[in-house]
């Protein structure tokens, strides 16, 4: 097993795996969650929202087959556990718990590349690289339609 230094504690490719297994649990459950949350969200202002929710949904399930196809070619097994679905009566609650999924996926996501790297998997990096831009661009269309 080869250990490298990733700057804040030594990473293994087993580690980054697992991790990437996590993120993509995570990837499952924000796709569900953004699916019940655009056809259940309601109010005037939320119309925006509503169809850009559909589009993230869409996007989660893109992030999930970019991830599990990292993993398959790291020598891992995808998963197809789903980590926990947030919902709410309150559709400003429902974007917020939106907006924390996106939120802590970036601290993840910049977590992963930073590893990733640090274990020469450069590639893995990369693809990673470009979920977080969709996710930042996620993080800004909720906080758009949040009024923050
Ligand atoms: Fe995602
Ligand atoms: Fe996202």
């Amino acid at each position: 097993m080869i250990y490298m230094s990733s700057g804040e504690k030594d990473v293994s490719l087993d580690e980054l795996i697992e991790k990437l297994n996590y993120d993509l649990e995570w990837e499952y459950a924000a796709a569900i969650q953004y699916i019940q949350h655009h056809s259940t969200i309601s109010g005037a202002q939320y119309n925006n929202i509503r169809d850009e929710l559909a589009v993230h949904a869409n996007e989660e399930i893109q992030h999930a087959i970019q991830l599990a196809d990292q993993i398959e070619y790291l020598g891992g097994d995808p998963t197809i556990k789903v980590e926990e679905i947030k919902t709410s009566d309150n559709s400003k609650e429902m974007l917020e718990q939106d907006l924390e999924g996106e939120r802590d996926a970036i601290r993840r996501y910049k977590k992963r590349i930073r590893w990733a790297e640090s274990l020469e998997e450069y590639a893995t990096a990369e693809a990673i690289r470009k979920i977080l831009v969709t996710e930042q661009e996620h993080e800004m269309d909720l906080m758009d339609a949040l009024d923050l």
